[in-house]
């Protein structure tokens, strides 16, 4: 399974899956990670890990639809199985839905469909919900939306502040992308029955 990695930040879960590549605990071909500014931690880890990388800058187009279509154009070049938004922090519009459709999977530290958004922790924890948690989906073009291949909860402790639980949000995101990498790789994408 080929897949393209887009990232718009530090990357931390991009690294578990690179480090579960290097420990023979995964068996996909990542063809490129891209990020959608430049200057980011995870491009940087991809590509001291000898990956190829790219850029489509945001701040480069003022058109958004023309930067979806650089983004679409440029993605496909790798002619990805999957495409996995792993704290990609941009909507991206119905041509790069459709170009990857069903293909495009997406993380978020939160019970979707519960808390989207790019607060998902932070918003969660000012509802005040006692249990919170990660949900790896299937994107469509909404925020957030789309069919969910798996889920984790995580208690909200007292005390706990944004950081301290998206890092334990984290633990569980990660093991869940890898399985969920896993099972896609073997078994395929899913098909499931939109509501
Ligand atoms: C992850 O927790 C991911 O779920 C979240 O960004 C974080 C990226 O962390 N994505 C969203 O909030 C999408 N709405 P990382 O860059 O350290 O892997």
């Amino acid at each position: 399974m080929r897949i393209v990695v887009l990232v718009s930040g530090t990357g931390s879960n991009l690294q578990s899956v690179l480090d579960a590549i290097d420990a023979g605990d995964l068996d996909i071909d990542i063809a490129a990670v891209g990020a959608d500014r430049p200057d980011t931690y995870g491009v940087e880890r991809a590509a001291a890990a000898g990956y190829e990388t790219f850029v489509v800058n945001f701040r480069d187009y003022t058109v958004r639809a023309d930067w979806n279509r650089a983004l679409t154009e440029k993605v496909a070049s790798y002619s990805p199985d999957v495409v996995l938004s792993s704290g990609f922090m941009r909507i991206v519009d119905e041509h790069f839905i459709n170009t990857f459709a069903g293909r495009y999977i997406n993380t978020h530290p939160a019970l979707l469909p519960s808390f989207p958004g790019a607060h998902g922790v932070r918003d969660a924890l000012a509802y005040g919900v006692k249990v919170s948690g990660c949900t790896v989906h299937i994107a469509d073009a909404g925020v957030d939306t789309g069919p969910i291949l798996a889920q984790a909860a995580v208690e909200v402790l007292d005390g706990d502040t944004e950081e301290s639980l998206h890092e334990r949000i984290k633990v569980q995101e990660r093991r869940l992308l890898i399985e969920t990498l896993r099972q896609l790789s073997t078994a395929g994408i899913p098909s499931i029955p939109q509501r």
